[in-house]
């Protein structure tokens, strides 16, 4: 079989060049939006006059038998196709005639195999948008049943100040969130149709590019044929929120690695979620946040790549930009792979361990800030306090005693305004309440927080 271009060449293509040219194994996976976007130009075509409608509609039914020849497995286009845009029109003459050749009228494969990439990201921004509703949904109920647990909140890894565990998670939706909207301002600008530009010029011919894009409900249609063939903004912006999504999951990721560790202990992985080692039998291991941890890296690769795929590439198509899909496709398949584990994670594969955790923010100096509150409020200046609970605690430290070890008598000599309340005051519950600034750890702060993410959730519906 021979290549549409191959009458202005003497030789054929040299066999290992034909398999280094071709896409077709990979572009083959936009093959049902190509049949869409190629229905909708056949009639826009018999719309302006430009095919009979007769014509159209044979053409739009063989495309329609070529979807269905592709879902049954029966159409499995070789390597001779090239690409999924000649394998398509191929196919479409061998089962309707000379006609489809009529079809690629007034169209290049070079806006054809924009609006292909833009067709299919539509559909998978959509459904990365589900996958992270469902991931903010886990994350709501797993916080609602914490809502009372304290956890020690860290800066630096070290222990900072007692915070709900609800709290925490919740943190983690404010980041999902931000993702959701993020991927909906994108879809805005990867709805627009670029089909009509041709290879980079436009076309002769009296085409209706208003109507194709109506036809294949987008938005609007691109404004200069230059940059729809060659643009692929939208492609790096979709990996950079990708990458976004890849650095949150990440970040949970590693801390569930190291809450589950024996130095921590704050949570057991269920059976459903971890696998044990060949040679240890103690073990058990966090598979889950180590694969989302590790694919995170992939994924900044894939953006790399489109940048770099970009960057000083004259105008207009390239052959270079044939790269974006493997990187593109990877990047779907990682990201959705990564927040439905990640889901499952959340939903049935963490238990945290009460008592751990009770015991982790009642053993330590994470009060030590409700200390220096404690006086501030009294009205000694913020900095004098900071500086004597500097020395109370590093009395403790050297007599191994915790705050609340600390006698009465003591407390006074260090400043006469301690009195019996400062045991209750650096109790970590009354801690972890006492911040009842908006977005505070408070319960009631974070109870307000748990109900605004539930509302979010709802209405979207
Ligand atoms: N397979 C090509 C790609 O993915 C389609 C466009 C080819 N256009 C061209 N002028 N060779 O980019």
């Amino acid at each position: 079989m021979s290549a549409p271009w191959s009458q202005r060449f003497e030789l054929a293509l040299h066999p290992a060049i034909v398999a280094f040219n071709a896409s077709i194994p990979f572009d083959i996976a936009l093959i049902e939006y190509d049949i869409t976007g190629s229905q909708a130009h056949a009639q826009m075509l018999a719309h302006q006059g430009i095919l009979t409608a007769a014509e159209a509609d044979t053409i739009v039914q063989g495309l329609e038998q070529i979807r269905q020849e592709y879902r049954s497995g029966t159409f499995q286009p070789g390597i001779e196709a090239e690409d999924v845009h000649f394998a398509v029109e191929r196919r479409l003459t061998e089962l309707i005639g000379d006609l489809g050749k009529k079809l690629h009228t007034a169209r290049s494969r070079n806006d054809q195999v924009a609006t292909d990439v833009r067709l299919y990201l539509r559909e998978q921004i959509q459904l990365i948008k589900s996958d992270l509703h469902r991931w903010q949904q886990a994350l709501v109920n797993l916080a609602e049943q914490h809502l009372y647990t304290l956890i020690p909140g860290y800066t630096h890894l070290q222990r900072a100040q007692p915070i709900s565990l609800a709290h925490h998670l919740l943190a983690y939706f404010e980041m999902a969130e931000r993702d959701y909207q993020r991927l909906g301002e994108i879809y805005q600008r990867v709805n627009i149709c670029p089909l009509g530009a041709g290879a980079l010029a436009g076309t002769t011919f009296p085409i209706d590019r208003a109507y194709t894009a109506q036809l294949l409900q987008f938005n609007g249609v691109t404004r200069n044929s230059l940059d729809s063939v060659s643009d692929r903004d939208f492609v790096v912006e979709f990996c950079c929120a990708c990458s976004l999504i890849m650095v949150h999951l990440s970040r949970l990721a590693e801390e569930v690695i190291l809450w589950s560790s024996q130095e921590f202990q704050f949570v057991v992985l269920s059976d459903r979620v971890s696998t044990g080692s060949s040679i240890m039998p103690q073990k058990k291991n966090p598979d889950v946040p180590e694969l989302v941890r590790g694919k995170t890296g992939r994924v900044f690769g894939h953006l790399q790549a489109m940048l770099t795929m970009l960057k000083g590439l004259p105008l207009a198509y390239n052959k270079d930009m044939q790269e974006d899909k493997e990187a593109l496709f990877d990047t779907v398949k990682t990201v959705r792979g990564c927040l439905q584990a990640m889901t499952i994670l959340v939903q049935e594969g963490l238990s945290f361990q009460r008592e751990s955790l009770y015991h982790a923010v009642h053993s330590d100096f994470s009060n030590a800030t409700d200390v220096a509150d404690y006086l501030a409020a009294k009205g000694v200046p913020f900095r004098e306090a900071y500086n004597i609970v500097g020395r109370i605690v590093k009395t403790c430290v050297e007599e191994g005693i915790l705050l609340n070890q600390l006698p009465i008598d003591r407390w006074q000599a260090f400043h006469p305004l301690f009195s019996e309340d400062i045991y209750d005051a650096i109790a970590p519950e009354h801690v972890v309440d006492a911040r009842r600034s908006y977005g505070g750890t408070a319960i009631e702060q974070v109870h307000q927080q748990l109900e605004e993410a539930k509302k979010i959730l709802q209405e979207r519906g």
